[in-house]
């Protein structure tokens, strides 16, 4: 397929998107049968170019892949029709009722398609080795708007008919649409934020900094190639930080911290513009080009942003996620090579920190060996010739050889580079990161522990989130209930507003039976639905036997109002079987 042209009615009350995908083919084999995905579609008609009915078949069920749809075409047919809708099981889509938006008086919408559900709610070949590019009519409540990852528009209009094109060729995984009660707020000449009316403003404060953000990815990694950057707010119950829909970040409300202290995400999002939308990997195994290149950009884009000792904090972070997913999977574990065999597994799996701070540590690794005056024109022509592309990692040792390390003079295997890549754990040339401010909090929680200071005497200042972060992840789990409670009194962290240092204060609070933090925690948990968060406490909780009777009893109330790919995993946390309630 190349192109798509979608027709589609999203109906409310029956919670179905139906209506018309028509496929245009670039038939290159002469083939009779035309394969899609699907997964929970019900498929009613299939017709050729200019209306001739065809004969289709859905095959077996697969857990996950879903249904192979065989359509019978000719070698010379351009156009595919296909008529269907979406059925309850589409698990990309989440229909939100009126209490889960900020409004709380009209239902939303939201799509994720990554990685392999835009087959729940489009018929398509669902890989992200095919790119095409879309054009779209969506007829939603005309109280409505209706967003696309896709030129977009920035007010309703009274006919709730809205109309989408997508110009730049994307993979399927980036297939998205929104639909609530929206406005629009610019940011600048080509960025802006969508949220609901009462959100819109503390969006638009938030990510003032977006235009500069743009200005400092352009320097570095060349044009942005995709006219407009907007942020779409979704939702609490949005089941990531945030997700690169082209055009349209969406992104989760709990990084609107208030002080701008969680951009470092919209940077991330924003830097898939080049690493991953633009230059793509070819296959879920190969998942760390995205992220680790994302990662990396994102660290860069902060840096000019906020400088290098902020970023080397969000470094140190990173280091610290990476070695604890290491120890936990086990140093030989084939799952912590940057490239994965993720044959019939779920790519989910491959969705670990491996991928995002292996692949961060590879990059700034090669970095540090050549030199920005080298490594930085390399990284951007590595985008510029992969262009709307999908890549491998033996593409990315090739073009590294010959493009960089070869010219440097430097032998790929002084920097086991292959190692990095196709080997578990962690290479001996793992970059350090060193962060003085990090080295005075490590201090302070010292000295809090073996109680030398006092909560209150504590030199915490000017600590910024990730300070308190790396705080928080320094106190031992059998700290006492008294002592929580002395940093409770000094520093209202049970009360904090900012979300990575709730999650990390409450993490600390199951871990201790802090019991004052825990209506706070149930909170949290019933108020939002992102599952980096949702995931560790639950399995925290669930350590002991009344923990996890307490964690089931939260989950039963909350899980009506989680995305599927949050249930999909903290229903294996708890042991949680749907059908059996
Ligand atoms: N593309 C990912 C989200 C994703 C990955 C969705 C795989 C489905 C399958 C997105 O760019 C991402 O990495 N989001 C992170 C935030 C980021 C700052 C690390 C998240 O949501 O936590
Ligand atoms: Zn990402």
């Amino acid at each position: 397929m190349e192109h798509m042209d979608l027709d589609l009615d999203v109906d409310f009350e029956a919670q179905v998107i139906s209506g018309r995908a028509s496929l245009r083919l670039d038939n290159r084999t002469g083939t009779d049968t035309l394969m899609l995905d699907t997964r929970g579609l019900e498929i009613e008609m299939v017709t050729l170019d200019e209306g001739e009915e065809t004969t289709f078949d859905l095959g077996a069920e697969e857990e996950g892949l879903g249904q192979p749809l065989s359509i019978h075409v000719r070698p010379g047919t351009e156009m595919v029709h296909v008529d269907y809708s979406t059925t309850a099981g589409a698990d990309a889509v989440q229909w939100l009722a009126p209490e889960q938006t900020a409004g709380g008086e009209h239902p939303f919408l939201f799509t994720q398609s990554q990685a392999i559900l835009a087959r729940t709610w489009v018929p398509l070949q669902d890989t992200p080795s095919v790119r095409f590019t879309y054009n779209a009519t969506v007829r939603v409540p005309p109280e409505l708007l209706a967003l696309m990852s896709a030129e977009n528009p920035t007010e309703k209009n009274d006919t709730g008919t809205y109309r989408f094109s997508m110009p730049q060729a994307i993979p399927s995984y980036l297939m998205a649409l929104a639909v609530g009660d929206l406005e629009f707020r610019s940011l600048g000449e080509q960025s802006g934020v969508y949220a609901e009316p009462s959100v819109v403003a503390a969006a638009a404060d938030e990510f003032a900094e977006t235009p500069e953000m743009i200005d400092a990815a352009e320097e570095l990694y060349g044009p942005y190639r995709w006219g407009q950057y907007d942020i779409l707010v979704l939702p609490p119950a949005f089941p990531f930080g945030g997700m690169e829909n082209p055009r349209l970040t969406f992104a989760t409300p709990t990084i609107l911290a208030g002080d701008r202290s969680l951009v470092a995400l919209i940077a991330h999002e924003l830097g898939h513009s080049w690493s991953g939308n633009l230059v793509t990997n070819a296959d879920w195994d190969d998942f760390w080009l995205n992220e680790g290149f994302t990662v990396y950009v994102e660290r860069r884009l902060m840096e000019e942003l906020r400088g290098r000792e902020y970023t080397e904090m969000l470094a140190s972070l990173g280091a610290q996620d990476l070695r604890a997913t290491v120890e936990d999977k086990g140093a030989d574990d084939p799952d912590t090579a940057l490239h994965l065999d993720l044959a019939d597994r779920d790519p989910d799996d491959g969705m670990t920190d491996i991928a995002y701070e292996k692949g961060y540590f590879f990059l700034r690794m090669l970095e540090e060996a050549a030199g920005r005056e080298r490594w930085d024109p390399f990284l951007r022509s590595w985008f510029d010739e992969h262009a709307f592309e999908s890549v491998t990692s033996e593409q990315f040792i090739d073009y590294l050889n010959a493009n960089l390390l070869e010219p440097a003079g430097i032998e790929a295997d002084s920097l086991r580079v292959s190692e990095w890549i196709y080997e578990p754990g962690l290479p001996a040339n793992m970059p350090q990161v060193e962060t003085e401010r990090f080295a005075t909090v490590e201090e302070q929680a010292a000295a809090f522990v073996d109680g030398s200071t006092a909560a209150g005497q504590l030199a915490t200042g000017d600590w910024t989130t990730h300070e308190w972060m790396h705080f928080i992840r320094r106190l031992p789990e059998d700290l006492s209930t008294e002592r929580m409670a002395a940093l409770d009194a000094a520093f209202g962290l049970t009360d904090s507003g900012n979300s990575e240092i709730q999650a990390a204060w409450y993490g600390l609070a199951i871990d201790t039976g802090y019991e004052a933090a825990y209506p706070a925690l149930e909170e949290f948990l019933k108020g939002m639905g992102r599952r980096k968060f949702l995931a560790p406490l639950y399995t925290a909780m669930a350590e002991t036997p009344e923990g996890k009777e307490r964690a089931l009893a939260i989950y039963r109330q909350a899980r009506p109002g989680y995305h599927s790919v949050s249930t999909g995993t903290i229903d294996e946390i708890l042991g949680y079987e749907p059908d059996a309630s």
